[in-house]
């Protein structure tokens, strides 16, 4: 059975596949509007989240199909101490296909195993957010009109940032890509990341704690959130939470057609004054990833058979 756990499990021809079906939703949605018609989502978010499971909603709803699920894990059996693995089971029975987040890494690979329907990792810890991935991918493409030749900036949380693993882990697979890390030092991007990924496919990069001395030389401007929820106490959080924080003033030496991108949720990072520069993105990350998310959900019920 066919399921999305890490963008790797997607090779580039599909991803490129998935893109256009998802540029063609943009164009002709009233083409997609009864695929899905008695087909069943389950979202299950065993974590807070705002964008992924209403855009997996959204998506499906738009597809002609229907949704159930919870959005915390207190309201599902996982309280009374019920496994991922049965719980995949379980659901298998319900629904057509799974969105699952959690907050232990690896958990939705372990209702991949045990599921009989396709699981999308819909975010696992601080490892992976593949789908957060498809709607970064969807925005450079429609921003930059591919992805080779371009100078990245990662900025912010780049240790437990699971977003920023998922998009470099992406990214590795195009030429001409240059990757500039942008974060305080107990913030690093982790060492299996750097080893695994840019060395082993020989991604050019740079690590630095300046925002300022990185900007000029960027295409795009990955600008994450200092994530509370993974550290292990609150003081060490409070001294890092505003590191960075774009403000207009930093974006004087910034290329004129730089793009700034964040997955979201913003805390402090990016000043809401930035928001109406052209250069912002953000906003249509977030249209972006119901439209891929579409063409996700599209994909992996047709290899299942399911529509
Ligand atoms: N980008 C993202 O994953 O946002 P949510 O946590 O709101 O789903």
């Amino acid at each position: 059975m066919r399921s999305l756990i890490d963008i790797l499990d997607f090779s580039v021809e599909e991803i490129e596949e998935l893109l256009t079906v998802a540029n063609d939703i943009i164009d002709n949605p009233q083409k997609y509007g009864e695929i899905c018609k008695g087909k069943k989502l389950a979202t299950l978010f065993f974590e807070p989240s705002t964008r992924t499971r209403l855009s997996f909603e959204a998506a499906m709803y738009e597809l002609g199909g229907n949704v159930i699920g919870f959005s915390e894990a207190n309201s599902s059996s996982a309280s009374k101490g019920e496994s991922v693995a049965d719980t995949a089971k379980t659901i298998s029975c319900y629904a057509d296909i799974i969105a699952m987040r959690h907050p232990k890494e690896g958990a939705p690979f372990v209702a991949a195993q045990n599921a009989t329907i396709p699981v999308i990792n819909a975010g696992d810890g601080g490892h992976n957010h593949p789908t957060q991935t498809l709607a970064d991918l969807l925005t450079i493409y429609r921003e930059k009109g591919g992805f080779n030749n371009l100078t990245v900036g990662f900025c912010g949380d780049l240790k437990f940032g699971r977003t920023v693993h998922s998009l470099i882990n992406a990214l590795s697979r195009y030429s001409g890509i240059r990757v500039v890390l942008i974060s305080p030092e107990e913030l690093k991007l982790p060492s299996y990341v750097k080893k695994d990924v840019l060395l082993k496919n020989g991604i050019p990069y740079t690590q630095t704690t300046s925002l300022e001395d990185a900007i000029p030389e960027l295409d795009i401007l990955y600008m994450t959130r200092v994530q509370r929820e993974r550290f292990f106490n609150e003081e060490d959080y409070l001294r890092l939470k505003d590191s960075y924080v774009l403000e207009p003033k930093k974006l004087t030496n910034a290329k004129k057609d730089l793009s700034i991108m964040h997955p979201l949720p913003r805390v402090n990072e990016i000043s809401v004054s930035i928001d109406s520069d052209p250069r912002a993105c953000y906003f249509k990350q977030v249209l972006n990833g119901k439209y891929v998310r579409m063409a996700l959900i599209l994909k992996l019920l047709k290899e299942a058979g399911r529509i």
